[in-house]
């Protein structure tokens, strides 16, 4: 059964012995961080503050944080399931008989279960604060020494695209400027960003709606960070994840709608032309991302829970929290790739790539050149295009295995023939790159190379024993007694 909000998520993590308790005083200024951090590179649980210094409100963190509790959160044994029905429904055909039609059903309600369902009211209206209100209330993380102030670290802030009125979703940190007012963290490429961008463009209104609802059922929370197309709602996704829809009610203060079983909600608005300097914050890189002018986003009312939960995380050198969220973002869009680029086997983002500095593809190479159209192609698809190095290997490399994947990349390259840069859009938090957001990347074609790619000499097979000596060597390792040894 999907989770009905987080207050049930947290129980079920509690009941398994997935998440500690904190009963005594611990402060958000940098304390919870440590506590979360040790937390996360020890393997341990997600713990809730039940007493954070200076709030009632108690903070939970590292919810998704080990690919256990990302299974339970997704409500699965393996992330890979969900893989495997997004492939099912993006293999489906027409179907050609009756019996076909009676077998695609199941298929169909899963479909219709998906789409968000309107409600006139929720659990995140049980306080409606339109005065009188303050994010002091809230125990807000100052996260790391060098940030610019607290941050409110695990959002999921809506907006409409002025012109065709979508809903996007999209988790946005927000920097604490007072009780009532934060920075809007959507980097240029993002949904927010350019819903803020046509509105501006339009000329016909000075204030863009925005609602951020903090806490609700992990399946929705999640749902925020995924890189879908514009064209598709995040509700939506988050309602198919769940195989329930997300119940959404109307703000208070404006017709965007937010998840009904939020913990707390946050409506305002963003000010066309206003902009303020945001950061520095210590980042998903591992290094404190630079202060830069952003919108400014205007709290006019806070709703939430009688005793309201809030949901936060922290990033930072990895292995952190967003790690294992990433993880299952690679094997969760994996299928969606391989639509396009059905030549592709598998992907792997290893922690110290932080998402966009490393990907490795493994590929059925059919063609001369056909590595370098994949890493191409990959530069094209959505906020892959942030993918900083590209390697690129044959299919009987396993990707996951970074070791083996470095082993046989840096056999195959000659460096001067395999590597190449481009130019073009560069994630904002890369502080690399010459220009903000804008700068190079490499491609390295680890392939075996090709005559037809003008590769003239031999290429040498990988050293294996062949299998009958496996087997011998089997029974004589036993009889050596090697084996108790081991
Ligand atoms: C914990 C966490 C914090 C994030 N913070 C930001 C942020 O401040 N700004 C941003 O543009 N993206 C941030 N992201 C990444 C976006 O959520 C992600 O790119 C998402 O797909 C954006 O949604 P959109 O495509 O609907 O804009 C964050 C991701 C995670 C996991």
């Amino acid at each position: 059964m999907p989770f009905d909000d987080l207050r049930s998520f947290l129980r079920a993590l509690e009941k398994t012995r997935e998440l500690v308790r904190i009963p005594f005083e611990v402060d958000p200024h940098l304390e919870i961080t440590e506590f979360a951090d040790r937390a996360v590179k020890s393997g341990g649980p997600a713990l809730l503050f039940d007493a954070p210094k200076g709030s009632d409100v108690p903070a939970a963190i590292n919810l998704f944080a080990s690919m256990r509790r990302m299974e339970l959160a997704l409500g699965v044994g393996n992330v890979e399931e969900i893989a495997s029905r997004i492939a099912g429904f993006l293999q489906m055909q027409k179907p050609q008989g009756f019996m076909d039609k009676l077998k695609m059903l199941p298929k169909l309600a899963e479909i219709s279960s998906a789409f968000p369902k309107t409600v006139s009211d929720g659990a995140c209206k049980e306080v409606i604060r339109r005065s009188d209100f303050s994010l002091d209330y809230f125990p807000i993380l100052h996260c790391w020494p060098g940030d610019g102030g607290r941050f409110i670290t695990l959002p999921m802030v809506f907006s409409r695209n002025p012109e065709t009125g979508k809903r996007n979703c999209g988790m946005y940190r927000l920097q604490v400027y007072d009780g009532q007012t934060t920075g809007m963290h959507w980097q240029k490429h993002k949904q927010g960003a350019e819903h803020y961008r046509r509105l501006a463009a339009s000329g016909k209104e000075t204030r863009m709606p925005v609602a951020v609802a903090i806490g609700s059922d992990p399946a929705t929370m999640y749902s925020a960070i995924l890189p879908l197309p514009p064209e598709i709602d995040e509700m939506l996704f988050a309602g198919f994840l769940r195989g329930r829809p997300v119940e959404m009610v109307k703000c208070e203060t404006s017709d965007l709608e937010v998840p009904a079983n939020a913990e707390i909600v946050l409506e305002g608005y963003v000010e066309v032309g206003e902009m303020r300097r945001e950061g520095p914050f210590g980042d998903h890189t591992g290094f404190y991302s630079l202060d830069d002018d952003y919108p400014v986003f205007h709290i006019e009312c806070i709703t939430h829970r009688k005793k309201p939960v809030y949901a936060t995380t922290i990033v930072g050198p990895p292995p952190m929290e967003d790690f294992y969220m990433g993880k299952a973002v690679e094997r969760i869009f994996l299928p969606l790739m391989r639509m396009q680029l059905p030549e592709i086997r598998d992907i792997c983002m290893p922690a110290e790539g932080v998402f966009h500095n490393l990907i490795l593809v493994s590929m059925r190479k059919s063609y001369p050149g056909h590595a370098r159209k994949v890493m191409h192609a990959i530069w094209g698809l959505g906020q892959a295009m942030f993918s900083k190095v590209i390697v690129v290997v044959d299919e009987d490399v396993d990707v996951q295995n970074v070791a083996e994947t470095a082993w046989k990349a840096l056999n195959n390259i000659d460096p001067q023939r395999d590597i190449e840069f481009s130019m073009g859009p560069i994630d904002s938090l890369d502080h690399s790159s010459r220009l903000p957001n804008y700068g190079s990347k490499m491609g390295i074609d680890a392939t075996a190379k090709w005559q037809s790619e003008g590769f003239t000499r031999r290429w040498p097979a990988v050293i294996e024993m062949s299998s009958d000596v496996k087997q011998r060597v089997d029974d004589l390792w036993k009889r050596a007694g090697l084996h108790r040894r081991s």
